[in-house]
C-alpha cells in the first residue's frame, strides 16, 4: 500500500492510519510533556563498522509421503560466489527496472493478464472485463510452491511452480476507460474492482529457453476475490459477532480484501494477511445510536466511527452499485431487525490471516480467526522443531500498533509437513493455541503477554467487556491494549532468520512518534527511539520517525513458545548525509541508504535478508528499492543514546552495516512500491512484485500517455497499451549463479 504522501490531486494513503487511542503507558515514559526540540537533516555521516557474516544453514523438514519432496539443507556458498558481490545500484527516479549489473529483470505477469483458456489478451485501455479470470491488481506478498514434472507438490522444484500472490488493492484510474465514475458507482466498474482484489494462484513453468513464463490455461490457476466464499475457522467461528444475513450461523463470509503480506506454512500452504480492510465498508451516520457501547468501542479501535451527522464513507463506494445483496453487504449499518437480517457484523469478517491450499484449486479458503483480527501484514513461521509448538509472528500495520505471536497448542509432528490434506493440518496448528502481544522494555528485554480471558488483565479490562474467547480474537487490538503492549512505528513484514531463528520486523515509519507527544501521538522509547523532522524537496516537512527502522527479537532459550525475549534495532532507515546522532544511526551511505522498510524476506538458499521499501519520504531522490543484507545477531552492537535535551533515550542498536553487509540491489519504476519476494529453492531465480507504478497519473491525462507518471512495464516491452500495471518481475544472474552473489 502506498506510503507516498506527495500532494497529488486525489491522493489518499489508507495505509497510514491511526486508531490507537488506548493511552497505553510506555515503560520508560518518564519524560515531561511540553518539551520539543526539532531535529533537521543534513549533518555528517556516521562511521561504518566492520563486516559481520552470519553462518548460513537451513532447518530441513522430515520425510513423508513419496509424492512430496521436502527442502534439503541449502548448499554452501559456492567458492566462486561472494554474497553481495554485485555493485550497488544507484538511487534513481528512472521509470524502469534498475537491477545490479550482471543481472536481468524481466516482467513475468501483470495486472489483467488472462489466467484461463479463452480469456482474451489484455488490451490495457480500460475496456477489459472478466478480471475474475485475470491477474488482479496491486501485487503484494508472494510465495513459491514447487511442482514436479508430473504436477505434484515438490518443494525442491526449480523448473515448475505455483506463485501465490496477493492483490492488495487497486489503482482505479487505470482500470476504467476514463478513470472511475463518481458515486453511485456503475455495477460494471465495481465488479471489476472487486475482482481485482484478493489472491491469485498461477502456474509458472520454464520453457525451452530456460526462462519462466506463466501458463494461461493451467488447471491450477485460481482467483480468490473480494466476493469468494470463505469459511471462518478457529475460536470465533459461529460467534454471534460473525452473524450476517449471508451466514446466520456465523461460519462463513464473502471475500478477502486488502491482502498485504504473505507467509508459507511448514505444511505447504499460503497464508495471506488482511490489512486495511476497514475502510472498504460504509457505515451510515447515526449508526452509533443503534449499537451497544462496546460495539462503538470496537468500531473506534478499528477505524469506523460515526456520529449523528457524519458517516464513515467507503473507499470505493461498492455499496452504491445497487440494492442487491452483492452490493448491499458493503453497508454495515444496523438496517434490519436482527443481525441475521443485515450486515451490521460484516466488518468483523475481515482482518484475519487467511489460509489457502495452492495445490488444490477446489479447496475451501479458511480465515484463521484464532490468530487475531487486526491490520495483518505477513505471517512468518518460526523454523519448525519436532515436539515444539508451531509459532507465527505477525505485525499490525497502523501507527502505534502492536507486534503479535501465535503459539499452537499442538506440537510439531514432522510427518505433517507432507500430509495431503493440508488444510486439516492448518486446522491442527492454527485454530487451537495462544495469541500474544509484545512488550518492549527499554532495557532490551521483552515479554509476550497472553490475549485470553485466562489473563486477568484481559478479563477485567475496563476499556471493553469481552464476552468470550471469540470476542477477544475479533477485538485483538483491544485485548492488546488491555495487556499494555508496546505501541510501535507501524509493524509491516516480519521474517525469521533461517539459521538463527531470530525474528526481524520492519517498522516502516510513524508520523505520530514524538519527543513530546500530544493527542494520539506516542512518545519515543528505546524500541522506537527516533522523532525528527525531514524536509522533503526542501519544502515539505515530515515529522516523527520519517524513515522507519527494523527491530529484531531473540526468543528466551530459543524456545518458540517462550514468554520472554531480548531485542535490538537491526537497522535504521535514513538518507545518506543526514545527522548521525539522531537520524542516520546506522551510518548509511550512498550505496545503501533507504527509507520506509516494508517487505522483509530471508532467502533460504543464501541466508540473505532482502529488504523492500514503500516510501513517501525519499521519493524526491529515488524510487522504491530492494536491498540485500547479511545480518548479524541480536546483541552484536551497543547502546546508543539519543539525548534530545531534557529527554534521553537509550536504544540497543545492532552492529552498523558496511558495504559488505548491506547493498542496494534493485530500484523499481516511478511511483511504485517494491514488495513481495520469493525464489526458486536453488536461489537462482528471484520473483518480486512492483505495486501501483504510476498511481499518481490523473484521470484527465489518460488520453495522453506522455502524461502518465509511469508507462512501466510497457516501456520495457511488456504487453499492450501504455497504462502502468502492477506486475511480477523475475530476476536472474546472467552467469547462472544465485541471486545476491
Ligand atoms: Fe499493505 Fe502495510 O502495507
Ligand atoms: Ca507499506
Ligand atoms: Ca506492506
Amino acid at each position: 500500500m502506498s506510503n507516498d504522501t506527495r500532494p497529488t490531486a486525489d491522493f489518499v494513503d489508507p495505509d497510514d492510519l491511526i486508531n490507537n487511542t488506548s493511552g497505553n503507558p510506555h515503560f520508560a515514559e518518564v519524560l515531561e510533556r511540553g518539551m520539543s526540540r526539532r531535529r533537521v537533516l543534513r549533518g555528517g555521516v556516521g562511521g561504518a563498522l566492520a563486516a559481520v557474516i552470519a553462518p548460513v544453514a537451513l532447518t530441513a523438514c522430515g520425510g513423508g509421503d513419496d509424492d512430496v519432496v521436502v527442502s534439503p539443507p541449502a548448499p554452501p556458498v559456492a567458492p566462486t560466489e561472494t554474497l553481495l558481490g554485485f555493485t550497488a545500484v544507484a538511487k534513481t527516479l528512472a521509470d524502469r527496472s534498475s537491477v545490479a549489473s550482471g543481472y536481468t529483470a524481466t516482467t513475468l505477469i501483470a495486472c489483467g493478464d488472462p489466467l484461463a483458456a479463452g480469456v482474451p489478451a489484455y488490451k490495457n485501455d480500460g475496456t477489459d472485463t472478466n478480471y475474475a479470470q485475470r491477474s488482479g491488481d496491486c501485487h503484494d506478498g508472494m510465495e513459491y510452491f514447487g511442482l514436479s514434472a508430473a504436477g505434484a507438490r515438490d518443494d525442491n522444484a526449480n523448473d515448475r511452480a505455483l506463485l501465490g500472490t496477493n492483490h492488495e488493492y487497486i489503482t482505479p484510474v487505470v482500470l476504467h476507460a476514463a478513470g472511475p465514475s463518481p458515486r453511485p458507482r456503475p455495477a460494471s466498474e465495481s465488479q471489476i474492482e472487486i475482482d481485482c482484489h484478493g489472491v491469485s494462484i498461477v502456474e509458472i513453468r520454464k520453457g525451452s529457453d530456460g526462462k519462466f513464463a506463466y501458463v494461461q490455461n493451467s488447471g491450477f490457476n485460481r482467483r480468490i476475490t473480494a466476493e469468494t466464499e470463505i469459511q471462518f475457522s478457529g475460536v470465533a467461528r459461529g460467534n454471534p459477532l460473525l452473524v450476517t444475513k449471508y451466514s446466520p450461523d456465523g461460519t462463513r463470509t464473502r471475500g478477502t480484501i486488502n491482502n498485504c503480506g504473505t507467509g508459507k506454512t511448514p505444511w505447504g500452504t499460503l497464508v495471506t494477511g488482511e490489512e486495511n480492510w476497514s475502510g472498504y465498508y460504509f457505515r451510515p451516520a447515526g449508526d452509533q445510536a443503534l449499537r451497544p457501547a462496546k460495539e462503538n468501542t470496537s468500531f473506534a479501535r478499528y477505524g469506523r466511527s460515526v456520529t449523528a451527522t457524519a458517516a464513515a464513507d467507503s473507499r470505493y463506494g461498492w455499496e452504491t452499485s445497487g440494492t442487491q445483496d452483492q452490493w448491499a453487504h458493503w453497508n454495515i449499518g444496523v438496517l434490519g431487525a436482527t443481525a441475521a437480517a443485515d450486515y451490521r457484523y460484516e466488518h468483523n469478517g475481515q482482518g484475519y490471516i487467511v489460509e489457502v491450499d495452492p495445490y488444490n484449486p477446489a479447496s475451501v479458503v479458511k480465515k484463521r480467526t484464532s490468530m487475531g483480527r487486526f491490520a495483518h501484514e505477513s505471517g512468518a513461521f518460526g523454523n519448525p522443531v519436532a515436539g515444539k509448538p508451531i509459532v507465527c509472528y505477525m505485525g499490525c500495520d497502523s501507527q502505534n500498533e502492536y507486534i503479535y505471536k501465535w503459539v499452537s497448542t499442538a506440537t510439531w509432528n514432522p510427518a505433517d509437513a507432507n500430509a495431503s490434506d493440508r488444510l486439516a493440518i492448518g486446522d491442527k496448528y492454527l485454530d487451537s493455541g495462544k495469541l500474544y502481544a509484545a512488550v518492549f522494555n527499554d532495557d532490551g528485554t521483552g515479554q509476550w503477554r497472553e490475549l485470553s480471558l485466562a489473563n486477568p488483565a484481559v478479563a477485567g479490562f475496563a476499556g471493553y467487556p469481552f464476552a468470550d474467547a471469540g470476542d477477544v480474537a475479533i477485538n485483538a487490538r483491544l485485548a492488546a491494549d488491555a495487556v499494555g503492549a508496546t505501541r510501535m512505528d507501524r509493524p509491516e513484514w516480519c521474517g525469521v532468520h533461517p539459521s538463527t531463528g531470530e525474528i526481524y520486523f520492519t517498522l516502516t515509519n510513524n508520523g505520530n512518534r514524538r519527543v513530546a507527544p500530544t493527542g494520539t501521538q506516542t512518545r519515543v522509547n528505546a524500541a522506537n527511539p527516533r522523532a525528527y523532522v525531514d524536509v522533503r524537496s526542501g519544502t515539505v516537512p515530515q515529522n516523527g520517525n520519517v524513515h522507519g527502522h527494523i527491530v529484531r527479537l531473540k526468543e528466551a532459550a530459543n524456545e518458540p513458545g517462550a514468554l520472554a525475549f531480548t531485542w535490538d534495532i537491526y537497522l535504521f532507515g535514513a538518507e545518506a548525509g543526514s545527522d548521525p546522532t539522531f537520524i542516520n544511526l546506522s551510518g548509511l551511505g550512498a550505496d545503501n541508504d533507504f527509507s520506509s522498510p516494508d517487505g522483509l524476506v530471508f532467502s533460504k538458499a543464501t541466508g540473505l535478508c532482502w529488504i523492500q521499501t514503500d516510501d513517501g519520504a525519499y521519493v524526491d531522490v529515488t524510487n522504491c528499492m530492494l536491498l540485500a543484507a547479511v545480518p548479524g545477531a541480536v546483541g552484536d552492537g551497543a547502546k546508543k543514546t539519543l539525548n534530545y535535551g531534557s529527554v534521553s533515550v537509550e536504544a540497543p542498536v545492532g552492529k552498523a552495516p558496511t558495504a559488505a553487509t548491506l547493498k542496494r540491489f534493485y530500484v523499481g519504476p516511478y511511483d511504485c512500491e517494491v514488495t513481495g519476494l520469493c525464489e526458486t529453492p536453488d536461489g537462482k531465480v528471484m520473483f518480486i512484485n512492483i505495486q501501483h507504478p504510476g498511481d499518481g497519473t490523473a484521470a484527465a491525462d489518460l488520453a495522453d500517455p506522455a502524461k502518465y507518471t509511469s508507462q512501466w512495464p510497457s516501456n520495457e516491452g511488456y504487453g499492450a497499451g501504455k497504462r502502468p500495471r502492477s506486475a511480477t518481475v523475475m530476476i536472474t544472474k546472467n552467469n547462472g549463479q544465485r541471486v545476491g552473489t
